[in-house]
């Protein structure tokens, strides 16, 4: 008898762990996903910028503008990058802007100390850059030099970018190096990762130096504003997070930041492209570790700004494997598979689900450089299994969130668990409802059903990437291995759907 009853629990015990149901709160949406949690990370690192972004001004092979390589505009352009972060990273806190405006010629060359050494000749600079934003329709975010600056330097940059004409000598220059307006930067970083290679600094040692910069950094009119980001935590690092938020003035700031890394070991990484599943396994419990991430930095700072007038801005996130063979080890130029692809839709959901707090965060980094959604070879250009995700998830910009409950089946190997299912939802302007899902299990397709309440829809659409081995990419043999096509596994009857993830999948559906 004690044994029926035992197999009967046993039984249902696994019936109910290989069920995922989800419940869809159709009418409880409140925040809205900023578009700028879809923003990007751009370092003078490797092939990022020189070579990736910019060609040189006089190359005729590459289809540029001033320079500007066009290929990657125009993709860059699809995916609708909202905001762009640039030029670092801890390249950021070396550089010293007065070297990259004026005639090319006459600009100095400094070694990129953080980056293999090699020169920075400062042909791609303030005004490159700026310009390509506007070229790109996004939103410039500069990150100041904090760590081997002066407060005089940055409260300079901000005059020359972002000063109204004639109002000092910065704009004035500006107006000499052929700009006629300024370009009005709203999003500023003072300074990157001053706990480590920003400056070595303690937690309240940066809060003191983070006042005394931010005190000369003056708004340009009384309607636009500048929005000033402190430099965040890493990782679980709490402290850091509770000393900014107890020490910053809130006149002085707008956001903190934090930065995680989907990484296996620091020590020893690991192939971008020939992993096995263990590596597999514990790069995406190092990718949803951002959950907690996210809701313990949150906590702290609700203690503080129980309005939440504050922003959490995971302004570095992604996958960092083993650089490719024979590729040098300071450029950070790795491939990009399916599990890519599995660590991007996790991060977005989590930021979409948190964006009550989370108002901006950017991939690192856009191009050749770790988890990059282009990469270039000469004039060759592919686009990566993140980019495609990215592109997916962009309908979630500016859309208001629909808060999800997830009951999720587990991914099992061996002895370890994880959540084979994660989502996130939204109502876009036009009433439509996008719900994106990824099933990060390598070995079984996971059934779904999703229960809708507070709505009623007349059809569902979808679009899935998916491929049959989670260590799949596409190369520049290759380029179309793994796209986006129509998904067809969806089924509405009344208030209940119910879809088929395959493996590794990410699936976006739109519902009408
Ligand atoms: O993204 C590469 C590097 O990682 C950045 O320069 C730095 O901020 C982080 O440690």
């Amino acid at each position: 008898m004690k044994t029926l009853f035992l197999s009967a629990f046993l039984l249902g015990a696994i019936a109910t762990s290989a069920q995922n149901s989800i419940t869809l709160n159709a009418d409880k949406g409140k925040d809205s996903i900023n578009r700028n949690i879809y923003g990007h990370f751009a370092e003078h690192l490797g092939h990022c910028i020189y070579g990736g972004f910019y060609v040189g001004d006089n190359n005729t092979k590459i289809p540029n503008k001033d320079g500007v390589r066009l290929d990657v505009i125009d993709a860059l352009k699809k995916l609708k990058v909202p905001v762009l972060r640039w030029p670092g990273g801890c390249f950021a806190d070396t550089y010293h802007w007065r070297d990259g405006v004026g005639p090319k010629d006459k600009r100095p060359s400094m070694l990129n100390i953080w980056w293999g050494n090699v020169k920075e000749d400062n042909s791609f600079g303030s005004n490159e850059f700026l310009n390509m934003c506007e070229l790109l329709g996004a939103e410039p975010y500069l990150s100041g030099n904090v760590g081997s600056g002066t407060p005089q330097e940055l409260s300079d940059w901000v005059k020359y970018t972002s000063h109204p004409n004639g109002s000092s000598p910065m704009t004035d220059l500006r107006e000499q190096f052929g700009r006629k307006t300024p370009w009005r930067v709203k999003f500023w970083g003072l300074g990157n990762e001053a706990w480590g290679c920003g400056g070595n600094m303690k937690a309240d040692w940066y809060a003191n130096v983070y006042r005394q910069y931010a005190t000369f950094m003056t708004n340009w009119s009384n309607t636009d504003r500048l929005y000033r980001i402190a430099s965040g935590a890493s990782d679980a690092d709490y402290h850091w997070t509770e000393t900014l938020m107890k020490e910053l003035p809130a006149a002085m700031y707008d956001a903190v930041a934090l930065h995680h890394y989907s990484v296996i070991d620091w020590g020893k990484k690991g192939p971008a492209t020939n992993f096995t599943e263990q590596q597999y396994f514990i790069t995406m419990q190092r990718a949803l570790l951002m959950e907690e991430l996210v809701t313990k930095h949150s906590a702290i700072m609700d203690k503080y700004d129980p309005q939440k007038k504050k922003a959490l801005i995971v302004d570095e996130w992604g996958g960092w494997y083993d650089v490719e063979p024979g590729t040098n080890g300071a450029f950070l130029f790795q491939q990009n598979t399916m599990r890519d692809a599995m660590i991007a839709g996790a991060n977005l959901n989590i930021f979409n689900n948190h964006c009550d707090r989370v108002k901006m965060a950017n991939l690192a980094q856009i191009i050749n450089v770790l988890q990059a959604v282009i990469l270039t070879k000469e004039e060759k250009m592919i686009l990566t299994p993140t980019y495609h995700v990215m592109e997916m998830f962009n309908v979630h910009q500016d859309a208001l969130m629909l808060p999800l409950t997830v009951i999720s089946a587990n991914y099992i190997l061996g002895k370890d668990t994880l959540k084979a299912v994660n989502a996130s939802a939204s109502k876009d302007k036009m009433g439509v409802t996008h719900i994106s899902l990824v099933n990060i299990d390598p070995n079984k397709q996971q059934e779904v059903t999703i229960n809708v309440n507070g709505a009623s829809y007349k059809s569902v659409t979808g679009r899935i990437l998916k491929s049959d081995k989670m260590q799949n990419f596409n190369s520049f043999e290759n380029p179309n291995k793994i796209v986006p096509v129509a998904y067809t596994d969806a089924k509405l009857e009344g208030n209940k759907l119910t879809v088929k993830l395959p493996a590794t999948s990410v699936v976006v559906l739109e519902l009408k």
